[in-house]
């Protein structure tokens, strides 16, 4: 795909809907024993395997993603292959229930990618609670199989700051009705505990500690899915970057554990302005950006995990800031789809922007103008939408290799760029 610099950015987006949660309705509404109903969910094909996987669970469904009834299975089957594709996501939520189906016997694979990411931080407070889950090939990776038990309850302390370890082990402690308590949890994303508050659990919790009780759980009703920060965080890249910008993106998700860029870029002195519609269960709302100058601003580590899938704007928002851009304390970015840390500082090389890698991070000074060349999206949706805003912002455009890999969660990437020419 070559993305050709633009003139002018203006217009009103709507950006696909939230993945994250698009996922947990598949899999909560499930646990519920009634009918749930869910509307605006992301079609992309994360997403599509975790449907398909819960179908073949046993659950059925009317209607389609815009507008759905999700009925829940009597009893989930019992057996069969379970294909997470490139989404890292639905294998680790997946694990968590799969593990507390009493006698099922299952095997969770993944794309060639998705059996490069860790899976024994999943696997470990799995098994601490009595899970029987079995590595097939290699230690630490899928292919794995998982054989039902009865689990028990948990106190963990999470060794890393994953919203996909710590929602395994509450879907586990759910499913299984035993208590659950996380600790050490700052600042991932909470859209399961919201959705099970949402469904009557019984939650508790403050900073230290959430603690999920054994709950009978309501189905979901009418739930609407807002637009997907992650996704609206290009374009709002894109408009503070660029000298002749001024948008709106409209119902997007502003669940505080997500927004943590938009607040660095508030600090960073970018002209936003947001406009909240609704609270709870998530927080959403309209985005209204246009062009900036910006200064640097330091990236606080408490931070870093309610950003995580936005750190790699930090380095395109570096090259044409003012100042030295730091990002340090970011390893799990090496864990993502792609290495997200080499896929950066070698792209940004080929686009001759000097760069410094870290093993957790990476530096770059400002005022670099990127002119243009040919990057590779390392089969990385993000990395991949990243540069096409560079090629934007860019004199002389950029050409990405292996972009189809957009359809991961934003099908509709490229296309909506057109309303920029
Ligand atoms: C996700 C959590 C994050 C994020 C991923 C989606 C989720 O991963 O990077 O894109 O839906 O729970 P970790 O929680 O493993 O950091």
């Amino acid at each position: 795909m070559i993305i050709k610099p633009a003139k002018k950015i203006r217009g009103t987006i709507q950006v696909p809907s939230d993945k994250s949660i698009t996922h947990r309705i598949f899999i909560l509404s499930s646990l519920s024993k009634g009918i749930s109903s869910a509307k605006n969910l992301l079609y992309s094909e994360d997403t599509f395997r975790t449907y398909e996987i819960m179908k073949k669970l046993g659950i059925s469904y009317e209607g389609d993603f815009n507008n759905i009834k999700i009925i829940p299975p009597k009893k989930f089957n019992k057996n069969g292959n379970y294909y997470s594709g490139n989404s890292g996501t639905t294998a680790r939520l997946i694990m968590g229930l799969l593990s507390s189906i009493k006698d099922g016997e299952y095997i969770v694979t993944g794309d060639k990618s998705l059996s490069k990411r860790p899976m024994k931080r999943i696997v470990e407070p799995l098994k601490i609670m009595n899970a029987d889950i079995e590595f097939l090939e290699n230690e630490n990776y899928l292919p794995i199989k998982i054989i039902g038990n009865t689990l028990n309850s948990i106190e963990y302390e999470l060794p890393v700051q994953s919203a996909q370890v710590k929602s395994a082990i509450i879907i586990a402690g759910v499913n299984s009705k035993k208590e659950v308590t996380i600790k050490n949890d700052n600042n991932t994303r909470d859209h399961t505990e919201r959705l099970l508050k949402y469904m009557n659990a019984d939650i508790q919790g403050d900073s230290s500690f959430i603690k999920v009780n054994p709950s009978i759980l309501s189905p979901l009703k009418k739930i609407f899915v807002p637009g997907d920060f992650s996704s609206a965080s290009y374009f709002i890249t894109l408009a503070s970057l660029h000298k002749n910008a001024k948008i709106k993106i409209e119902n997007v998700g502003l669940n505080e554990k997500r927004i943590a860029f938009l607040n660095l870029l508030k600090e960073m002195n970018v002209n936003i302005h947001i406009e909240i519609k609704e609270t709870f269960p998530e927080p959403y709302g309209d985005i209204y950006v246009e062009s900036s100058e910006l200064k640097v601003s330091e990236i606080d580590i408490n931070s870093i995990p309610s950003m995580i899938d936005e750190l790699p704007l930090i380095a395109l928002l570096g090259c044409y800031t003012k100042g030295e851009t730091i990002l340090k304390n970011a390893e799990e970015l090496r864990l993502k789809e792609s290495d997200r840390i080499k896929a950066v500082v070698e792209n940004f090389r080929a686009l001759n922007v000097e760069i410094n890698e870290f093993k957790d991070g990476f530096s770059l000074k400002g005022k670099q103008k990127i002119l243009g060349g040919e990057v590779d999206s390392f089969n990385d949706h993000r990395i991949a939408m990243m540069f096409s805003i560079a090629g934007l912002l860019s004199k002389d455009g950029i050409k990405i290799k292996n972009s189809e890999c957009v359809s991961i969660s934003y099908p509709n990437f490229f296309n909506e760029l057109k309303m920029f020419y």
